[in-house]
């Protein structure tokens, strides 16, 4: 068979020919011990240059996944990992049933240490600013405060910047969406899109379904508002199961959906455009809004980019939500949301809460879409978050107990890892946060507080020795644990 590249306007190119050889090592056909293709071989087979190739094997030979043998060629690592797709975490299932959501102070401990330069980012789902467009937003911001320099200091009242809210519109054309720019609310963030929206669609005592694991702050919203939570059992590729959420939805009152269907966190699933369409249609039957929270979708790693639900939605009843806060920068708290017919009242609870917004950024914002950097800066991120997970996963597999299940992502930047029955990773998490070490405990994203055996990790940080001496020492910890488990069991069997 002849498979050739396509050179990717951006100069990619080597990032598929890494592919490549991944999915060669993921499906078994390149086994540890074997030798890669050459360099001239390879080059020929795909046609692309033999540089091109070369860059590819230094980033998988950085990636750990082939070693070069001096005068004899590329090998593929000893140490890889085989069979990936076996070791997916399984599919959750639940109990459901509406829940009270109880966090106590759980939460606070966890988010203290995020910004914390001395403790190795495993934890918080945050990008490293070294991969945001430092130089093209500061320019953008240079040039909007020296245009409107008045405008810069005056209130931007709701629905916000009208540029911004156009250039926002704009984008969604792509994905075949026509977007009234006055539809979009600018918010704080997709963190107020989403207290918002569960505001304007709930109140105090409603029950929302949510799929599981689900991305703490929608639980954290929903124990603020007084609501009840029943968790959707989820599929690590696919997200929502369809068939249990109908299930739920013929015996409960469900006023609101949440999910996140383009790589959610911390599964990373992303549901297919179809069961989208599937999921929209359902909702639309049962008069129940959905709340998509799309913060990931420009993160895929394959070609395209994933739909949103928004695409199917006939009847208003679909509240996207996003953010730039993943891809540009988390720091502006520029994110948005599609109202539609939920619009005057949302607006209402937008005016009532935050009234206006900081009007520098988003004019800086809108000039940065405008300029067409965005594209070119998404290609760099989404090769480099790709990489940083590939890596992650590899190293993680490498260095963690036999039993581990690790996802699979096609997009965004965490890891889901389940990991053997009996581990304690809440116990995990508090270890390596004493050697600086943070880390996200799986009962941080379920209502009932489960998945007490899963950790979530955060790959946004370019891989350097600092992360790697974490996993190594994370691995060593789950070995010391389950050491000590086994000699207190033996202690109580000699004891009985
Ligand atoms: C799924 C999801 N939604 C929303 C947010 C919050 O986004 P923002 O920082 O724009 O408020 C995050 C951040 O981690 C997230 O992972």
């Amino acid at each position: 068979m002849t498979v050739s590249m396509h050179a990717a306007s951006d100069g990619f190119l080597y990032d598929q020919v890494t592919r490549h050889v991944l999915d060669l090592v993921e499906k078994g056909t390149l086994k540890p011990g074997d030798r890669a293709p050459s360099l001239r071989g390879l080059s020929k087979q795909l046609k692309v240059s033999i540089s091109t190739v070369n860059q590819a094997y230094s980033a998988l030979q950085d990636l750990g996944v082939l070693r070069v043998r001096p005068q004899s060629g590329y090998y593929v690592d000893g140490q890889v990992p085989q069979s990936q797709q076996a070791q997916l975490p399984r599919k959750t299932t639940n109990s459901r049933k509406p829940r009270k959501v109880r966090f106590g102070e759980l939460f606070e401990e966890i988010f203290t240490v995020a910004n914390d330069p001395d403790v190795v980012p495993l934890g918080a789902a945050v990008p490293a600013t070294e991969l945001m467009p430092v130089k093209g937003l500061l320019r953008a911001t240079q040039r909007a405060a020296s245009r409107h320099p008045e405008k810069a200091l005056e209130y931007c009242f709701p629905p916000g910047n009208r540029d911004l809210r156009h250039e926002i519109a704009r984008r969604y054309v792509d994905l075949g969406l026509s977007v009234d720019p006055d539809d979009i609310i600018v918010t704080s963030g997709c963190s107020e899109a989403l207290a918002l929206s569960l505001e304007t669609v709930t109140k105090r005592g409603d029950i929302v379904a949510v799929e599981s694991p689900t991305y703490f702050s929608v639980l954290r919203l929903i124990e603020r508002m007084g609501l009840l939570a029943v968790e959707i059992d989820s599929d690590p590729q696919t997200g929502i199961c369809l068939d249990a959420l109908e299930n739920v939805l013929e015996t409960m009152d469900i006023k609101a959906v949440v999910g996140v269907l383009n790589f959610s966190n911390p599964i990373g699933s992303m549901m297919p455009d179809a069961a989208k369409q599937r999921l929209v249609e359902m909702l639309s039957q049962a008069d129940v809004p959905l709340i998509e929270d799309d913060i990931y979708g420009d993160i895929h790693f394959g070609d395209q980019r994933p739909g949103i639900a928004k695409c199917y939605d006939k009847r208003g009843l679909v509240l996207t939500c996003s953010s730039f806060s993943k891809s540009i920068a988390p720091g502006y708290r520029i994110g948005w949301v599609i109202a539609d017919r939920y619009r005057k009242d949302l607006m209402e609870w937008k005016q009532a809460t935050s009234s206006a917004m900081c009007s520098l950024t988003q004019m800086a914002m809108a000039d940065y879409l405008r300029s067409g950097e965005y594209d070119r800066h998404l290609v760099r991120l989404r090769s480099a978050y790709r990489l940083q997970v590939e890596k992650m996963r590899f190293m993680l597999l490498k260095h963690f107990p036999p039993g581990a299940r690790i996802t699979s992502p096609q997009g965004g930047f965490v890891l889901w890892v389940e990991l053997p029955r009996g581990v304690d990773a809440l116990e995990l998490v508090n270890r390596a946060l004493r050697e600086n070490i943070s880390l996200m405990p799986g009962m941080m994203f379920s209502a009932t507080r489960k998945y007490r055996n899963y950790v979530r990790v955060n790959c946004g940080t370019p891989w350097d020795a600092r992360i790697e001496n974490a996993v190594v020492r994370l691995g060593e910890l789950l070995r010391e644990m389950d050491g000590e488990n086994a000699e207190s069991s033996s202690a109580a069997l000699a004891d009985g």
